[in-house]
Parts: structure tokens; C-alpha cells; sequence
């Protein structure tokens, strides 16, 4: 019988389970448990880390599940590598949903740069009012380049800042280029970093850069081993059709 496992926490998990539930296609959604309150999801929903490649692989099977949907968050490396192998391990097809990355306009001004480290390294120099749109799992580390003012925007009120000169806005968005130009003007900011993470809830920070000729330091997207990736619910439906899913209509 199909039992599929949908690893989420993104915008693609949640309109590819409200997909599934609505074709009544048994599955489960799994959260890392990163925020407070994640949202309902209409077909059950497991909450926590597996334990590692070991722990998923030992879940796939005790859970008799069918097919793997990787629909995690671009940069989420660790888990998309762990479910690699567990699948694998496990003999249980696999697939990413994965929107594809930003692509910069010849009216961008982006900087690459390949990981947090390197963020953190290209932000040495004079002091800077630095709108720091990269979740709040890597603050800290911008702790070394204590000179600048870091606005930042975050899912959950944090417990305490983690940069010695520095705001924070709660919001879970999405957001629009209006909204991120009158807060890029409210708080005078002269660079955004960001995380290449594509799609369109998060992409309103470019579009207003652009229109302000904002810089940005742009944190390109982990590589990871070989894998198929489609990049919306429709290709991960035939898929599933391929893969012997009777998806009922
Ligand atoms: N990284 C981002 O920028 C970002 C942005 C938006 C949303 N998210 C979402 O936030 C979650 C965590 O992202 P991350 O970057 O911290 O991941 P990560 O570094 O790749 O994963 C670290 C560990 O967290 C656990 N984990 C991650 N995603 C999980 C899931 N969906 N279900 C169960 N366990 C999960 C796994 O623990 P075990 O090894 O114990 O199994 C994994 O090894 C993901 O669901 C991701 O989609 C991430």
C-alpha cells in the first residue's frame, strides 16, 4: 500500500500535501521542529530529527514507507544528504521538489558568495546598515564583523539578540517589493544578504533592492550528491504515477 513521507517545512511540502490529501494519497509530513508553531497540515504530521542517516533509514522501514518527497529547504544540505542515503539504504524511491534558485537581472547588483563563511568574510570594512535576511540559524557567526547594524527578520521572537548591534522584526511572510522598500527606507539599508533559496515568498527583498540599487550579497545553495529534482507538485504527481501510485483519477 503507498505511504509516502514528505520531509517539509517549506512552502512546495505544504501545497504538495494539501495536493495529496485532496486525492486522498496516504502520507506524512515530516517537520524539523525548527519553529514554535508550524502550520497544520491536513494529513498527519511527525515533528523532530530521525537521528541520522541510521535513524531515517530505520523509519522508512519501520513505517513501511513507499516514496521519499524531499521538499526540504534548498540550504536544509544535512537532511536532503541524509535522505539520499537512507533511501538508498532502504530501497525506497526518492524525489526532490526544489524550486529553482534566483537568477539576478542585469539591474541587480549581487555578489556571490558560497557559504555563511564567506558571507561573513565579504562583510569586512566600515560599518554598514546590513538588512541580514538569513533565517536564524547562522546569526551568530556575522557576530565577527561587530561593526555593522544588522536588521534582521525572523519566523519567532528570538530569546535574546545575537548581534551586538542589531533589530529584529518578526514576520513569517510572505512579502511583498512594496513592503520591503518601505522597510529597506524605514531602516536606511545599504546591503541585504541573503540565501539563494528561490521562489516567491522570499524574493520580495530582491526586487526591492533592485529598486532602490540596494547591493546584495547573495549565499549561494549547497551542493549536493546526484538526485532527481523536479520543481512542482505536478511532476512530483507523475512521478508518483510512474513510480506505480494510483493516484486515482
Ligand atoms: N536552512 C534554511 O535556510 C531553511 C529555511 C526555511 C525552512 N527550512 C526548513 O527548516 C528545517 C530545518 O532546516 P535545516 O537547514 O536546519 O536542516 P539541515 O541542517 O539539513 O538538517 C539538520 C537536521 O535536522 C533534522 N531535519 C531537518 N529537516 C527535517 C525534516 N523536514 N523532518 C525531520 N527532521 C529534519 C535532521 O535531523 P536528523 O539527522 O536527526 O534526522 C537533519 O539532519 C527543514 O524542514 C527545512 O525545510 C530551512
Amino acid at each position: 500500500m503507498t505511504n509516502l513521507l514528505i520531509l517539509g517545512g517549506t512552502t512546495e511540502a505544504n501545497a504538495l500535501v494539501k495536493t495529496l490529501a485532496d486525492q486522498g494519497i496516504p502520507a506524512t509530513y515530516s517537520y524539523a521542529g525548527r519553529v514554535d508553531n508550524p502550520r497544520p497540515q491536513p494529513l498527519p504530521v511527525r515533528v523532530g530529527g530521525f537521528g541520522g542517516v541510521e535513524g531515517l533509514t530505520r523509519y522508512l522501514t519501520d513505517h513501511a514507507i513507499t516514496h521519499v518527497v524531499d521538499a526540504t529547504h534548498p540550504f536544509a544540505a544535512q537532511m536532503s544528504t541524509n535522505a539520499i542515503s537512507a533511501c538508498r539504504e532502504a530501497g525506497v524511491p526518492l524525489v526532490a521538489l526544489t524550486r529553482p534558485a534566483w537568477r539576478a537581472h542585469d539591474e541587480d547588483r549581487w555578489q556571490h558568495v558560497s557559504d555563511i563563511g564567506a558571507a561573513v568574510t565579504a562583510l569586512s570594512g566600515p560599518k554598514r546598515r546590513v538588512f541580514l535576511a538569513v533565517g536564524r540559524l547562522h546569526l551568530e557567526d556575522f557576530a565577527a564583523q561587530p561593526q555593522h547594524h544588522f536588521l534582521l527578520r525572523l519566523v519567532d521572537e528570538p530569546d535574546a539578540l545575537p548581534l551586538p548591534d542589531c533589530e529584529a522584526i518578526v514576520s513569517r511572510g510572505p512579502f511583498t517589493e512594496a513592503g520591503d522598500r518601505a522597510l529597506m527606507l524605514q531602516h536606511g539599508i545599504e546591503l541585504v544578504v541573503s540565501k539563494n533559496s528561490g521562489g516567491n515568498g522570499a524574493r520580495a527583498k530582491l526586487d526591492a533592492a533592485r529598486a532602490l540599487g540596494v547591493p546584495v550579497l547573495m549565499i549561494d545553495r549547497p551542493t549536493l550528491p546526484q538526485r532527481t529534482e523536479l520543481s512542482n507538485v505536478t511532476q512530483v504527481l507523475d512521478w508518483l504515477a510512474h513510480s506505480g501510485v494510483n493516484l486515482g483519477v
